[in-house]
């Protein structure tokens, strides 16, 4: 039976594979609804590339527009990392999903409290909009099963060296909506630096000469320009994890229940730290099988 699923994203790179992953997989995902923030690039463009990328899969879900800015912090963008049009100049012609004319939040409130099921929501970008919506309509927890999120991270981060970008992009809203009192599934860099494909394995997806591992491909081959530096084995599909995460979890088999809260100032602002003889607030996931988990990207491609 197909989860109904919701989607909050900053697409940018590997944003844009976890859309092809829902896109892949209908066995698995009915896609509700897509919402978009200000993240990996600006509030302007992730949400034209959500609509771009969308309509190149083609996804048949709303799309709305969130924050432009983080809660409190000014905005955070990795251009350098994703492009200057977050997609790395992806050809995907110039199609466009219709944007839904609602803000994120009220399209979120609006889209969840008519749910007949409990919903599964699916962040991997910076929380500022699913943090809007629980100040907005608290009530809305209930028609919510769990969140699944790719943020955080207990082992150094990868824009200081203490927070990982989406928890240190909006610091308050990743606090917001760890204590928020909904069940949260976690992966963090932890996980998602496992989740990784080797150079060779990116050049096999440009070798399927088909649509999506053409993306793939050239995808990861420019996000892997980012990794070369930092000592992993391969580049990260930090995104595309949170996906197979809820399309496959036993692809994921270690985790743990812990307490967590994210740092709001200072130097060490946007760092997940354990909060002491707290009750446990996420399932923080610890392992992947990862020659499974890259064979389950490739069958999203084949
Ligand atoms: O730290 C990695 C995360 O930050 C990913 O979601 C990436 O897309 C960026 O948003
Ligand atoms: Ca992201």
């Amino acid at each position: 039976m197909a989860k109904q699923v919701w989607i909050d994203c900053d697409p940018g790179l590997d944003d844009a594979i976890a859309l092809m992953v829902l896109a892949s997989r209908p066995d698995a995902f009915s896609l509700r609804g897509i919402t978009t923030a200000a993240g990996n690039q600006t509030g302007e463009k992730t949400f034209r590339n959500a609509r771009r990328i969308g309509a190149y899969l083609g996804l048949q879900a709303p799309v709305a527009r969130g924050a432009d800015r983080p809660l409190r912090r000014p905005p955070l963008t990795a251009g350098d990392v994703h492009g200057e049009d977050g997609l790395a100049g992806m050809r995907a012609g110039n199609s466009l999903l219709p944007g839904d004319p609602r803000p994120a939040a009220e399209f979120l409130c609006d889209s969840l409290t008519a749910a007949e099921e409990p919903a599964v929501l699916i962040a991997t970008g910076p929380l500022t909009n699913l943090a809007e919506l629980f100040a907005r309509e608290p009530g809305v927890k209930e028609k919510i099963d769990h969140i699944t999120i790719m943020g955080g991270s207990l082992s150094g981060g990868n824009v200081t060296p203490y927070a990982e970008f989406n928890f240190c992009a909006d610091p308050d809203a990743a606090q917001a909506v760890l204590c928020a009192g909904v069940p949260i599934h976690l992966l963090g860099l932890d996980v998602t630096h496992q989740a990784y494909l080797a150079d060779e394995e990116i050049r096999a997806f440009g070798g399927l000469g088909t649509k999506h591992g053409g993306m793939v491909g050239d995808l990861m081959a420019f996000y892997a320009a980012s990794y070369k530096k930092t000592g992993l084995p391969g580049t990260p599909v930090h995104d595309a994890s949170a996906v197979l995460y809820e399309a496959e979890p036993s692809l994921f088999p270690g985790a743990e229940a812990l307490s967590l809260e994210v740092v709001t100032s200072g130097e060490r602002i946007g760092e997940c730290v354990r909060k002491p003889g707290g009750p446990p607030n996420v399932r923080w996931v610890t392992s992947v099988r990862r020659a499974e988990f890259v064979e389950a990207l490739f069958s999203c491609c084949r």
